[in-house]
C-alpha cells in the first residue's frame, strides 16, 4: 500500500562551515523541500534554486530514459539503475502530493507551479519510453485494433494472457520452491506494489459516466468490503503484514523496478488525459490477479502459513475473477461502444501495465533467489 511507503526524509548535507549544501540526488533535495513549512520561502531564499532543480530533473529524466533507447528487459546493459531509482523516488514524491493527505500541520503542494513544472519535466522522457515500448507490440493503432467493442474486449484479454508476463516463473517459484525467508522478502516488496487500489479506482472514475462509472463504483464498493470494516481490502493486506511481522520497506530501499509500477498506476489515474489508459491499466490488474494470487496462497500454505494470514491473496484469487469479467464487459466494452477511439488508450494502458509488471516480476525472481 502506498501509505506504507515512507520516503526517507533526508536533510541537506552540512558543510564544515555550517552552510547547507545540497546533494545531487533529486529525490533527496525534493524530499527536503517538500518538508519545509513554506515552499515559496525556500525557493525565494535563493533565486536560482527553482531553475537549478528543474535542470537537475531534466538531466536525471534524460539519463534514466535516454531519447535513443527503449526499455525492453530490466537487465539491459545500457540502463542507469541509480538514475532510474532516483528518478522514480522523485516522481513518487510529486505524485504523493496528489494522492495523500499530509499529517496535521504539514503543507501540501499539489498544484504549486514548481511541483507542476517538476512533474512535467520528469514525466516527459519516461512517458515516451513507456509508449515506445508499448508500440513494439504490433497493431497498437486505431486502424489495427478491432473496432467492434466485443471483439476489442476479446483482444484486450488475449493481449494480457499472451504477454511474457503471464505464467511468469516468479509465481511457479513462489508456489513450489521458495523458502519462508524468500516468500517474506517477496511480500515486503508487495507492501510497496499493492498501491491503494481503492483510491486509484476512485480517481479513474472521475469524468466517466453510465455503465462504466457504475462498474467502477461496484468495484470500489468491493474494495470497501461492501461496507464491512473487517473486509476492506487494505485491512486484509495489513492483516498479512501484521501476522507475519513484515516491516514495509522505505522507498530508498526500493529499486526502480518496484517504484515504476506504482508510478505508472498513479500516472494513469491522476491525469484526465489518461482516463482511457487508466481503464486499461486497472483492468490488467484485475485480469492477472487471480492466477498470481492463487500461486502466492499455494506457496504460503506449503510453508505452513495460515490461510487466514494470506486472506488478502485468497480473497483476490476469487473476487478478481468476477472483477475481471465485470471490467471487460462494463468498462472496456462499454467505453469503446460509447467512445470508439478510447481503444488506443485502453490498449496502451494494458500493455504499459504488463510491461511494468514484467520488470517487477523479473526483479523479484532474481532478488528472492539471492535471499538465503
Ligand atoms: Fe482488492
Ligand atoms: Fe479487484
Amino acid at each position: 500500500m502506498l501509505k506504507s511507503i515512507e520516503l526517507p526524509t533526508v536533510a541537506l548535507v552540512q558543510r564544515r562551515d555550517g552552510v547547507s549544501q545540497p546533494t545531487d540526488s533529486l529525490s533527496e533535495r525534493l524530499a527536503s523541500l517538500l518538508e519545509s513549512p513554506s515552499l515559496d520561502a525556500e525557493l525565494d531564499r535563493d533565486v536560482g534554486t527553482e531553475e537549478r532543480l528543474i535542470h537537475l530533473a531534466r538531466d536525471l529524466a534524460r539519463a534514466a530514459y535516454p531519447e535513443d533507447r527503449t526499455t525492453d528487459r530490466h537487465t539491459a546493459h545500457w540502463i542507469e539503475h541509480s538514475a532510474r531509482s532516483d528518478f522514480h523516488r522523485a516522481l513518487l514524491l510529486v505524485y504523493r502530493q496528489h494522492t495523500q493527505i499530509p499529517p496535521a500541520g504539514r503543507p501540501t503542494y499539489q498544484f504549486h507551479p514548481f511541483i507542476c513544472r517538476m512533474m512535467r519535466e520528469l514525466e516527459g522522457p519516461w512517458e515516451r519510453d513507456v509508449l515506445r515500448r508499448v508500440r513494439k507490440t504490433a497493431g497498437i493503432s486505431l486502424e489495427d485494433l478491432p473496432s467492434d467493442p466485443k471483439e476489442f474486449a476479446g483482444w484486450y484479454q488475449l493481449a494480457a494472457f499472451n504477454h511474457p508476463l503471464y505464467e511468469h516463473d516468479l509465481y511457479a517459484f513462489l508456489a513450489s520452491d521458495a523458502t519462508r525467508a524468500q516468500l517474506e522478502w517477496f511480500l515486503r516488496m508487495e507492501c510497496a506494489g499493492e498501491a491503494a487500489f481503492d483510491d486509484l479506482v476512485a480517481l479513474a472514475q472521475v469524468g466517466t459516466r453510465g455503465e462504466v462509472k457504475m462498474e467502477m463504483a461496484s468495484n470500489y464498493w468491493d474494495e470497501m468490503g461492501r461496507g464491512r470494516d473487517h473486509a476492506v481490502h487494505t485491512h486484509l493486506f495489513h492483516q498479512l503484514i501484521d501476522d507475519l511481522r513484515i516491516a514495509a520497506p522505505d522507498a530508498n530501499e526500493l529499486p526502480w523496478e518496484v517504484l515504476s509500477g506504482i508510478n505508472l498506476m498513479i500516472w494513469s489515474c491522476i491525469h484526465r488525459r489518461n482516463a482511457y489508459r487508466a481503464q486499461g491499466v486497472l483492468g490488467a490488474v484485475e485480469l492477472l490477479a487471480p492466477q498470481r494470487c492463487t500461486r502466492v496462497v499455494h506457496g504460503a500454505t506449503r510453508l505452513g502459513i495460515r490461510k487466514k494470514t494470506v486472506v488478502y491473496y485468497g480473497a483476490h484469487a476469487i473476487i478478481d475473477i468476477g472483477h475481471a469479467e465485470g471490467w471487460l464487459q462494463h468498462v472496456i466494452e462499454a467505453q469503446v461502444r460509447e467512445v470508439p477511439d478510447a481503444r488506443l488508450g485502453i490498449a496502451e494502458g494494458l500493455l504499459a501495465r504488463v510491461d511494468a509488471s514484467l520488470d517487477y516480476f523479473d526483479f523479484c525472481l532474481a532478488g528472492a533467489g539471492r535471499v538465503t
